[in-house]
């Protein structure tokens, strides 16, 4: 058991030899539950049209001089089959949350490539009504990825202005899918600012109250064209303010594996974004076990512009794999096989007999 209070402790610390014997913990957690396959997960981003407004994210519905594209569903299906080719067991269709991404439409879309691939597929299309998610779930979708962001409703309300006077209702949201028989996946975004060390440990007990499959987190990143990108650092002076860096990120990861165990948790495209030499490597060395290479084409790359981030300086997606797979192999890491479902109660039971013995 970890307390909320040494949570709020690990966070806070800044002793090298301490932050050793944390990532060292991590590690060997990982190594025990989930083993030392990393899965990588195809990302695609089919869509960036957003009816939302989140003051965070730079395709925020609102924002000028951004091209909107939608992907087709034969552009979609082709970047599934190069998933397959490349060995991987999964795909992530990730959009804005547009609903022009008709419901019957995303339905065809599944189906088909749950019939003409062996591939999971994880739907990350953001908010949708209960009705669309069990449609989406009977035509084969596996898994639903929806980050809660922060713990702090407060918060949450600043940087995701309600559409309708909703509530925050993405926990509600995240256990009605669980209930229509998905693996379900949250996160938070690290260093928001206004974000308290008190709301990242209240987080992280939610993810391990959730008993979520899948945790990514990431540092946010702030963006030059939205609201809070351009604020002044006006929480930056708290002494309770969350850095948003690599450190910070690669401790929550750590307490992620060490409350979840049994979870999958990505080495998330953000942190590799803030640390392009080695944050692949730290977010794998202190608790993760997945990767999610992105397959969007090269065309549309530049537009899903939710953070700044380098473009892939024109390498090919083949070139981009085989780096990948030997960043992985060199930290003595193996390329996994198959879909890595997420085993939640088989791994809760292997870890507490481990913990038992
Ligand atoms: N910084 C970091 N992450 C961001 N996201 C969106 N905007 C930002 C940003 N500025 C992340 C959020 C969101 C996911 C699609 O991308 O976590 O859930």
């Amino acid at each position: 058991m970890i307390t909320r209070g040494e949570i709020s402790g690990w966070l806070k610390e800044s002793d090298a030899g301490r932050l050793e014997k944390l990532w060292r913990m991590a590690d060997t957690a990982r190594s025990r539950s989930v083993g030392d396959e990393v899965h990588l997960r195809g990302l695609v981003e089919i869509s960036n049209y957003c009816v939302r407004r989140c003051t965070y994210c730079g395709i925020r519905s609102g924002r000028g001089g951004l091209r909107r594209y939608r992907m087709g569903m034969d552009e979609i299906l082709a970047c599934a089959r190069q998933a397959v080719e490349f060995g991987y067991g999964t795909i992530v269709l990730q959009s804005g949350e547009d609903p022009g991404l008709e419901a019957h439409w995303v339905e065809e879309l599944t189906a088909r490539i749950k019939s003409e691939t062996p591939l999971a597929v994880t739907l990350c299309l953001g908010e949708r009504s209960c009705e669309e998610y069990a449609a989406w779930r009977a035509a084969g979708a596996d898994r639903y990825l929806l980050k809660f962001e922060t713990s702090n409703a407060e918060l949450f309300r600043r940087i995701h202005p309600p559409l309708h006077g909703e509530g925050n209702n993405r926990v509600a949201v995240l256990k009605r899918l669980r209930e229509l028989g998905y693996e379900i996946g949250s996160g938070v975004m690290i260093g928001i600012p206004g974000q308290t060390f008190e709301d990242l440990a209240n987080a992280l007990v939610l993810f391990q109250r959730l008993e979520l499959d899948m945790i990514g987190s990431g540092p946010y990143i702030p963006h030059p064209d939205t609201p809070l990108g351009t604020e002044t650092a006006a929480h930056g002076a708290a002494a309770e303010q969350v850095p948003n860096d690599a450190l910070t990120t690669c401790k929550v990861i750590a307490l992620t594996r060490l409350l979840c165990p049994w979870a999958n948790i990505p080495a998330t495209t953000a942190l590799a974004t803030i640390d392009e030499v080695s944050g692949l490597e730290a977010g794998l060395g202190c608790g993760a076990n997945v990767v999610m290479p992105g397959l969007t084409p090269p065309e549309y790359t530049g537009l899903y512009d939710i953070y700044p981030s380098r473009e892939r300086d024109g390498r090919g997606a083949a070139e981009n794999d085989a780096a990948l797979k030997q960043r992985i192999t060199a930290i003595g890491r193996r390329v996994g096989t198959g879909r890595g479902d997420a085993s939640r109660c088989t791994n809760i039971r292997a870890c507490c007999e481990g913990r038992m013995q």
